[in-house]
């Protein structure tokens, strides 16, 4: 259909932000191991919207941000904490909104035809435990409402799924 997503129409978004966030709910299992989760939690964002390009999980050990489960084409493998959108998020341990990555410092260019991005820390227990990352094609895609929403998506995740149990 797309081959250029800059060209999707905008769609209202918060109608599909209030049923992803019924579905997560019901998706989301306690006893499965969180990569499951996340893999789902991942998979379900991406398919509500057609601007994104990208998504993915980033996660926290010994300083650096390291790939995890991924909707998209190949990415970073590791990213230090403070580089880029993402470790930026990271240390800052708050969202980040980039209307144009090409005027952001230090941005990490994973595939050359995005344009925006947006990254939302995940944190337990006080720990960070990684990043979300949501790139686009369009520029301008994720705004406050992307943030407000995104960001109660991450409590629901957090507030269900144990990190500590990410593979077992
Ligand atoms: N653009 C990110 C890197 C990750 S990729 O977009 C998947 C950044 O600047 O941190």
């Amino acid at each position: 259909m797309f081959t250029d997503n800059s060209k999707i129409p905008a769609i209202p978004e918060e109608p599909v932000y209030e049923n992803l966030l019924t579905d997560v709910n019901s998706l989301l299992e306690e006893d499965a191991p969180a990569l499951s989760n996340l893999s789902n939690f991942i998979s379900l964002i991406n398919h509500a919207f057609p601007k994104i390009s990208w998504i993915g999980y980033y996660f926290a050990k010994d300083g650096f941000l390291y790939l995890g489960p991924f909707q998209g084409k190949v990415a970073c493998t590791k990213i230090k904490i403070g580089n880029g959108v993402c470790g930026t998020s990271a240390q800052q341990r708050k969202t980040v909104v980039v209307e144009d990555v090409h005027k952001f410092p230090g941005h990490i260019a994973c595939d050359s035809g995005s344009n925006s991005e947006i990254v939302l820390p995940i944190v337990q227990n006080s720990e960070l435990i990684g990043v979300l990352d949501l790139d686009s094609y369009q520029y301008s895609a994720f705004n406050e409402t992307d943030k407000k929403y995104l960001e109660k998506l991450i409590k629901l995740l957090v507030d269900k799924v144990d990190f500590k149990n990410f593979i077992v």
